[in-house]
């Protein structure tokens, strides 16, 4: 897997093609395009098992026993549903988990503040709700500074308004960092409140590909929101519409 060091910066932040991936011989991603530009918000869509995590892990380097082409950032970081702390370690130790040198407590702090942790540095992960062990995990992947930020479903394991400050969260982030985002998700909601544009994974490639032309911050009660909404809902093969009974 080749890194942007001899990109120039007009280049896209994720560069994929050609990209097949089989387990057992059978291809999960089969020639599979994508681009990313810097800085842009991209959803992930797809039917459980459709490979998006697979895509995810290729992203960030976890795998690579792959054919095809697959240009990242070098400054990328990732954050999975399960927040993976060490139970033995301090939270704050827990952000700086695997950072290169002796980085201070103070840069794992500003990373908790920025998530609105900082009171819970000191804390053992074991005492953290779920929601905070989520924002401890992203804090962990901020503190490396990413030009890119993968996500995979982050929100799946929180209750409903946990996860809308979380979505809120990610959102701001996100606006203030200017990093480029690939936000793995089930809920179609989330993708049209959040992203740029939306893919949608079906047989190993994107088979769908739908620019959020709203404005930000987005009424999810507007009549576009809910046409987007019920567009992706339909390549999912989700029908929005009740019949009379
Ligand atoms: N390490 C692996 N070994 C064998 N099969 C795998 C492995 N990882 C993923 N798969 C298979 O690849 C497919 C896609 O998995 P995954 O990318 O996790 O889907 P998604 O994240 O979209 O739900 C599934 O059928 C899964 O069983
Ligand atoms: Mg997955």
């Amino acid at each position: 897997m080749a890194t942007d060091v001899h990109r120039p910066v007009t280049a896209p932040a994720v560069h994929v093609a050609g990209l097949t991936r089989s387990f057992d011989g059978r291809a999960v991603l089969d020639d599979l395009h994508v681009d990313i530009r810097q800085g842009e918000f991209v959803a992930l869509l797809g039917r459980s098992g459709c490979g998006k995590s697979t895509l995810l892990r290729i992203l960030a380097g976890l795998d690579r026993d792959i054919e095809g082409t697959v240009l990242v950032p070098r400054r990328r970081a990732v954050a999975f549903q399960a927040p993976r702390l060490m139970p033995w370690k301090r939270v704050w130790r827990n952000v700086l988990l695997g950072l290169p040198g002796k980085p201070e407590r103070a840069v794992a702090e500003r990373a908790l503040d920025e998530v609105g942790l900082g009171h819970r540095a000191a804390a053992w992960p074991k005492t953290l709700s779920g929601g905070e062990a989520q924002r401890a995990s992203l804090a962990r992947a901020l503190v490396r500074e990413p030009d890119l930020l993968l996500l995979d479903e982050p929100f799946g394991a929180l209750d409903a308004l946990t996860r809308i400050n979380a979505q809120r969260l990610v959102g701001e982030l996100w606006q203030r960092r200017g990093c480029a985002v690939l936000l793995v998700t089930h809920d179609v909601e989330e993708a049209v409140l959040l992203a740029d544009r939306v893919l949608v994974m079906d047989g190993g490639v994107i088979a769908l590909e739908q620019r959020i032309d709203l404005d930000r911050p987005r009424d999810i009660t507007g009549p576009r929101f809910a046409e987007l909404r019920a567009k992706l809902l339909e390549r999912l093969g989700v029908s929005t519409t009740t019949e009379a009974s």
